[in-house]
């Protein structure tokens, strides 16, 4: 079968599209053929080797997957044979709902990746896919979607009325918090880097937008927003010193990733006076996938496509994320 493979931890060059084996069925998994796959920033830096406990190499890119079960392994009931799946994106979760295990891992590094024509996942972890969504659309979900639903409800408690801030609203988990949150009937305020992504924003219900290049919105967020509740950070060496005064009593503060610098100053007084809670988030557990996936199919979400490739042009589609990459999330059609 056609897999999108990364021969070598030394960049994109290394990334070729080629044939492996269809891999061997055990017992408690299901062979899915994949109909769709959709890419993450973090298939571009395991292509760097920028995360901690990389794999050796070769290995197949790719955690969303989305497909229909081809075949059961022994104790999983035949008839689920021809079901759609959405595929949960990680490994090994553990026992604690409140953090991973050290063996906690996505599919794509260290688990088999999704950007390939079959992938063997545990049959507990392909769960049916929204059936009013495309297979491109709900390929579309699987991590960044399920960081977002963790971050803003499990972690932060969200709720109806508050106002949220989310950096970088350009981004794949950044979109689907803006949209999970617009359906909760939260007051959204976003940043970006760019005017006609925050307009996108705006279009799908922000209620106002930031450039973070424009350092003057660190005076314009407590003005326009009249303070904040909960925040949804991707960049907080970027982001926490401009938001940080426009922070509300009981704030919480959720980080999920480390764009713009990995360390951010945070003032203290502030910090305790105020009670805020800083929180950082990790993918998220079985559960928080499940809960996800009823909220898409309760309030009929439709994930933003940017731009849709085929598993041929999967090497083009990195460079695009890498690029050129626009609003809403690159998608391969298997
Ligand atoms: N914790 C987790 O479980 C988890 C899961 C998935 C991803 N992540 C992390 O989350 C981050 C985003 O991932 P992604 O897949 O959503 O990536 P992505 O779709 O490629 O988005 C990256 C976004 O970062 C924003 N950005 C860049 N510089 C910024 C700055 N100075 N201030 C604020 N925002 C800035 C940009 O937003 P604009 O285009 O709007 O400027 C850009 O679109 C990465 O750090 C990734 O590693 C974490």
């Amino acid at each position: 079968m056609k897999a999108l493979v990364l021969n070598a931890i030394e960049g994109l060059d290394s990334v070729e599209l080629k044939d492996v084996a269809v891999p061997a069925l055990k017992a408690g998994e299901v062979l899915v053929a994949l109909k769709a796959a959709s890419l993450n920033h973090r298939e571009l830096w395991i292509t760097l080797g920028q995360y901690p406990d990389m794999v050796p190499a070769p290995f197949t890119l790719g955690c969303d997957g989305v497909g229909v079960i081809e075949s059961v392994g022994e104790g999983v009931p035949a008839v689920r044979i021809g079901e759609e799946v959405i595929i949960y994106p990680a490994q090994n979760w553990g026992e604690d709902p409140r953090f991973p295990a050290p063996e906690f891992g996505c599919l794509g590094m260290p688990g088999p990746g999704t950007i390939a024509e079959k992938i063997a996942v545990s049959a507990a972890h392909a769960l049916p896919k929204p059936n009013f969504l495309s297979f491109e659309e709900a390929a579309a979900l699987p991590l960044a979607a399920l960081t977002a639903w963790r971050g803003l409800f499990t972690k932060a408690g969200l709720k109806a009325g508050e106002k949220l801030l989310i950096t970088g609203i350009g981004g794949g988990v950044a979109m689907f918090a803006l949209q999970f949150a617009v359906k909760l009937g939260a007051q959204v305020f976003v940043t970006s880097g760019s005017d006609e992504t925050l307009a996108k924003a705006i279009a799908l219900g922000a209620k106002a937008g930031f450039n973070y290049k424009d350092e003057s919105w660190r005076k314009a967020l407590p003005k326009v927003s009249g303070g904040i509740d909960v925040v949804f950070d991707g960049a907080p060496g970027a982001s926490y010193a401009n938001y940080g005064r426009a922070l509300n009593m009981g704030a919480r503060v959720v980080v999920y990733g480390s764009t713009g610098g990995f360390t951010f100053p945070v003032h203290a007084p502030e910090l305790f006076l105020k009670n805020i809670n800083i929180a950082g988030t990790n993918v998220g557990n079985l559960d928080d996938f499940t809960a996800m996936l009823a909220f898409v199919n309760e309030k009929q979400l439709k994930p933003v496509i940017d731009r849709k490739f085929t598993l041929a042009e999967s090497i083009e589609a990195m460079h695009y994320l890498k690029d050129a990459h626009g609003f809403g999330k690159v998608v391969i059609t298997i």
